[in-house]
């Protein structure tokens, strides 16, 4: 049987480049490899109590991103956390095996008290428990279902240690192998992504390009990438260049060596340089955009998907439970 990996995704916001290269692209390429289990976060982003509408519609969003860059619900299973009750109890369940000195040193809720105390509030001014206990209930979406691996950014490398350690009380309490320990997986040589503005790709330095553009709305961003003042004439550097920092990206070895004697030949402005770069992207992106915007179209049709994800989640789901429940005196 194959391992099992699982990867959560919280429904915020819109993707952009360097979320499809960094997160994306490597986490649907686990379906080679693993039993992949992918699921939408939603009652996790809850704990920063979005509007109503703009969790209906982010949820909705993200899982059409999901399928449009390639995810196979026949492949992999998706669904939603929140059509999933078992999480919800075995979070209860691991609540009671958590320590709170775990939750006041995770980093989500140290960084809240730094902020707090800069701004002289109450320490815990803004925190819900929802908020506090978030690593819990990411624990009981990766317990749950035994995942071996979880992929994971830096930024989510503690939560994955408080599962481990969560599963390992479980499993000393009970003296046995109640819970499967799970591992993260860090992605290697993941190639940092450039923004418009030369920094590292990222929704803070709002320097980002969004992955389902329209056309236009594509081309014009890309014609917003930093350039020096080089005229057409004289050659260029393409290692000194977000412009071409963003395109190799997307070439094989060959491409990038043709395009990089482009550069150095001399006589291409930065305007073509970056037309070349629109031609790649949009030649990547324009498929996954037409299959977003026909899922977006059809809500029906990603409901029935999540459902049967959920349908299917759900059998592991209740083993694990019914498992627990047993061992520590709950009747099953
Ligand atoms: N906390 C993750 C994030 O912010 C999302 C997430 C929730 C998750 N549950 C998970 C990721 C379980 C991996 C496994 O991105």
């Amino acid at each position: 049987m194959r391992a099992r990996s699982l990867t959560g995704i919280k429904p915020t916001g819109s993707p952009h480049i360097g979320n499809y290269l960094g997160a994306i692209r490597p986490a649907l390429k686990l379906v080679q490899d693993y039993d992949a289990f992918y699921f939408i976060a939603d009652y996790h982003a809850l704990t920063i109590t979005p509007r109503p509408e703009q969790l209906v519609e982010q949820t909705y969003a993200v899982a059409a991103t999901w399928l449009a860059l390639g995810l196979n619900p026949q492949e992999a299973v998706f669904y939603r956390q929140s059509d999933i009750p078992e999480i919800f109890e075995l979070a209860w369940f691991l609540s009671c095996f958590t320590p709170k000195g775990f939750m006041n040193r995770a980093h989500g809720y140290k960084d809240r008290l730094a902020k707090n105390q800069v701004a002289q509030t109450d320490p815990d001014d803004g925190v819900n428990m929802g908020f506090f206990s978030y690593p819990v209930l990411m624990a009981a979406d990766i317990l749950l279902f035994s995942s071996q691996v979880v992929p994971v950014g830096q930024d989510q490398k503690q939560h994955l240690e408080f599962a481990r350690d969560i599963a390992l009380r479980v499993n000393t309490f009970y003296n046995q192998d109640l819970l499967l320990v799970p591992n993260p997986l860090i992605e290697q040589d993941v190639e940092v992504v450039v923004g418009l503005d030369g920094r590292k790709m990222s929704k803070s330095y709002n320097n980002t390009i969004p992955l389902f553009l329209p056309e236009k709305a594509l081309q014009k961003l890309v014609n917003r990438i930093v350039t020096n003042s080089q005229s057409p004439e004289e050659p260029k550097d393409p290692e000194s260049s977000p412009v071409y920092a963003l395109h190799k990206l997307f070439l094989t070895k060959p491409q990038q060596e043709e395009v990089k004697s482009l550069y150095r030949a001399g006589g291409m402005g930065w305007g073509k340089a970056k037309s070349l770069l629109f031609e790649t992207l949009n030649q990547v992106l324009s498929e996954p955009r037409k299959q977003y915007n026909e899922l977006q179209a059809n809500l029906p049709y990603i409901d029935t998907v999540l459902d049967q994800g959920a349908i299917r989640a759900r059998e592991v789901a209740r083993e694990t439970l019914n498992r627990v429940r047993r061992v520590s005196g709950i009747r099953p």
